[in-house]
């Protein structure tokens, strides 16, 4: 599957504003995703947090802050920009999360491996 087009779920499966999770094979290798949702966009990057390589998240698919504004990594309070991964807050502060080629088709969420 690595290279192609890969399904993860439904457009509406994720609220607008919100965030889940998922997996697909990136590089040849399962990978965990996170996913979030702008309105028919959605955002996705390796769950992989670029301090300590650690998941981002406590709760399965809730990767946000509070505010909904930041990605956040509950390991040591990192904050990434939804838009780009650029961490803006937290001790890896200037480094990004790793992203992941998404496109919507048909309302479906798909990533390119
Ligand atoms: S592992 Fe994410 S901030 Fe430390």
């Amino acid at each position: 599957m690595s290279g192609e087009r890969q399904l993860i779920c439904g457009l509406d499966d994720i609220e607008d504003g919100e965030s889940a999770g998922g997996k697909a094979d990136i590089g040849g290798r399962e990978r965990s995703l996170v996913l979030v949702r702008k309105g028919e966009i959605v955002f996705a990057y390796i769950n992989s947090c670029p301090h300590i390589g650690a998941p981002l998240e406590l709760r399965p698919g809730y990767f946000l802050t509070l505010d909904r504004s930041h990605i956040n990594c509950v390991n040591h309070g990192a904050h990434f920009r939804i838009e780009d991964g650029y961490c803006v807050q937290g001790p890896c502060i200037g480094q990004s999360l790793k992203p992941v080629d998404a496109l919507i088709e048909d309302g479906k969420v798909y990533v390119q491996g």
